[in-house]
């Protein structure tokens, strides 16, 4: 608690995408926020709002420090692919250092998003990464919620829709990975942050997906895209390894990872929907209406957000 009385919560990520919102949304609510971010001086909205620390993964007492007098840890720090010295292994590492740090500075309760459908036994790094780092945080002795989104679209700062609008109105052809049938069910943003300050509400340790109202094949999303931003590019199907050929081609023209071959593995097995009953409510189609003008003008570069650190712009 903060000398004025208000209950202080630390998202990580504030700066980033839907650390952003859940901030936000906490500070409407009348909390304070502080954050844990490799971006402090990141221009950004909220810099001015939210009390901003570096992640120090590597000194437990530092982490522990800046967990001090926080009532809810919300966490959504993750990696969405290796480079260098970054790795699916590191960063569970990281994950199990900030829920025991947390322990050690009597945090109540601590919100994790995670994704839908990790697995420890799943042969994609990312899905076998998110499942070890819910194990450790139910072995971490702290209340728990975990929030599982499919993938995530709205706020100005999603990659997936946002890129694959940057296609259609750039390229002149659109690869689907297969046979495009398998489904996806995006959440937004805002429904996600929201399903966070719920899922802190309650006492039990919970896990739950956060996916939303509409769900459609990979291909009836693309072409929805395509209409949205007023695009008649083909749509052409080849087999994954293709795709994952052409993304990384792509990839060396716009300076990012725009899809990996396990990220394009993920989507064809239909890991980007959840099995429960949805939580969100904004419709992706309807957000599209709205947004289609806009969607895709510039590339979201995964690379110039969080490895490069003097970022020289690539193509929009
Ligand atoms: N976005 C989606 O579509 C989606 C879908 C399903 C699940 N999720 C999960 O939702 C959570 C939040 O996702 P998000 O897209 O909102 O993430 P994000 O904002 O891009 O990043 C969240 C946090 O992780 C840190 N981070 C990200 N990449 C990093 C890297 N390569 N090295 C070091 N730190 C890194 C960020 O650092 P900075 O503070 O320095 O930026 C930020 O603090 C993640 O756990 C993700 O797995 C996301």
């Amino acid at each position: 608690m903060s000398a004025s009385g208000t209950e202080t919560d630390l998202v990580t990520g504030a700066f980033s995408y839907s650390g952003s919102r859940i901030a936000e949304l906490l500070m409407d609510s009348g909390r304070e926020v502080r954050t844990l971010t490799n971006h402090a001086d990141r221009d950004h909205p909220l810099r001015a709002r939210v009390h901003a620390l570096p992640y120090r993964f590597e000194d437990p007492d530092s982490l522990a420090a800046s967990l001090e007098g926080i009532a809810t840890l919300y966490n959504t720090y993750w990696v969405r692919f290796e480079r260098g010295r970054t790795t699916f292994t590191s960063a569970v590492d990281n994950s199990r250092a900030l829920f025991e740090a947390a322990r050690r500075a009597g945090v109540a309760r601590i919100v994790h998003v995670s994704i839908a459908n990790p697995s420890t036994d799943s042969p994609l790094p990312y899905y076998r990464g998110k499942a070890l780092v819910e194990q450790a945080l139910a072995a971490a002795g702290v209340p728990y919620a975990i929030v599982r989104p499919t993938f995530v679209f709205g706020g100005g700062s999603d990659v997936l829709a946002n890129n694959i609008a940057w296609i259609l109105r750039r390229m002149p052809l659109f690869v689907v990975p297969g046979d495009g049938r398998y489904l996806v069910q995006p959440i937004h943003v805002d429904d996600l942050a929201r399903i966070c300050l719920q899922a802190a509400r309650g006492r039990r340790d919970v896990i739950l997906d956060a996916a939303g109202p509409d769900t459609m094949s990979f291909e009836e999303l693309v072409r929805a895209i395509r209409d949205a931003v007023g695009q008649r590019t083909p749509i052409l199907h080849a087999p994954p390894a293709a795709m994952a050929a052409f993304a990384r081609a792509l990839g060396l023209v716009v300076r990012d990872v725009v899809l990996t071959a396990d990220e394009i593995r993920g989507l064809t097995a239909g890991l980007l929907t959840s099995h429960q009953p949805a939580l969100g409510q904004i419709s992706f189609l309807e957000w599209l209406n709205e947004n289609g003008p806009t969607l895709g003008r510039a590339y979201a570069n995964e690379l110039a957000r969080h490895f490069r650190m003097s970022e020289t712009p690539a193509p929009s």
